[in-house]
């Protein structure tokens, strides 16, 4: 289905994404707007749900608004943090990004779409959570592969941003994405060059039929 030269790229695409701190204020062409939304719209979801909706933020009067509810609970995350002032910086730059990038999308879930019985959600409820994370990856992958910066803000209080946005009670905002351009898009995990977390031996977090088996038994 797919050459040679097209599946790299998919591999490359998917290594090359990272998640962004700061923005130019240089505008996002909308098309490219639309075509990441596009992306999100074509992830899997559980039953088919589609539980996504998409607010499209660019005025600096909103962005403040979100920026701010950000901010209040950078502080009061910051008792967790209280010897450590990478965290604090790290959760601030995000914040700035709120307010520099040009735009900022909100995705939502809707649990009650489809109904009460959709095919596969009854048995595990956050499917739905987890086919929003699915349609924002695409959207972040869609995003690297076009050379648009994602950052992915989710310390928040869902009150605060159903107040701003005036989103109904039973939507849950699962995420606040800045979407600009960087002027430094970053080779590795931005926390992982700031030493505070690497990537796992992916060897280690592979077993075989059971749970914390490292290693294929071929004598049975
Ligand atoms: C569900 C989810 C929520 C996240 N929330 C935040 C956040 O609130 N603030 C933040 O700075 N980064 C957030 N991130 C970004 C992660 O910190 C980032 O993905 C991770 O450090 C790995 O870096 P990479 O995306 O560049 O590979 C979030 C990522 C995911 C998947």
């Amino acid at each position: 289905m797919f050459s040679k030269e097209e599946k790299e790229v998919v591999h490359r695409v998917i290594k090359t994404r990272r998640d962004i701190r700061s923005f130019l204020k240089t505008p996002v062409p909308e098309k490219i707007l639309f075509q990441l939304i596009e992306a999100a719209h074509h992830a899997p979801s559980v039953g088919f749900m589609q539980p996504w909706n998409f607010i499209i933020i660019s005025s600096d009067k909103v962005k403040k608004k979100l920026a701010w509810a950000a901010e209040k609970e950078r502080r009061a995350l910051s008792i967790h943090y209280e010897n450590d002032d990478r965290a604090e910086k790290f959760l601030s730059l995000k914040i700035e990004g709120l307010k520099e990038a040009p735009y900022t999308i909100c995705v939502t879930c809707d649990p009650t779409r489809g109904g009460s019985h959709v095919l596969g959600r009854n048995s595990i409820p956050e499917t739905d959570i987890m086919s929003t994370a699915c349609a924002i990856q695409n959207m972040m992958l869609a995003a690297c592969a076009e050379g648009v910066a994602m950052g992915w803000v989710s310390f928040y209080k869902k009150a605060d941003i159903r107040d701003i946005l005036n989103i109904p009670p039973h939507i849950d905002p699962v995420a606040l994405l800045s979407i600009g351009y960087t002027e430094n898009y970053p080779k590795a995990p931005i926390l992982e060059t700031e030493n505070w977390e690497k990537r796992r031996n992916l060897s280690g977090l592979i077993s075989y039929e059971t749970w914390g088996v490292p290693t294929l038994n071929t004598e049975e």
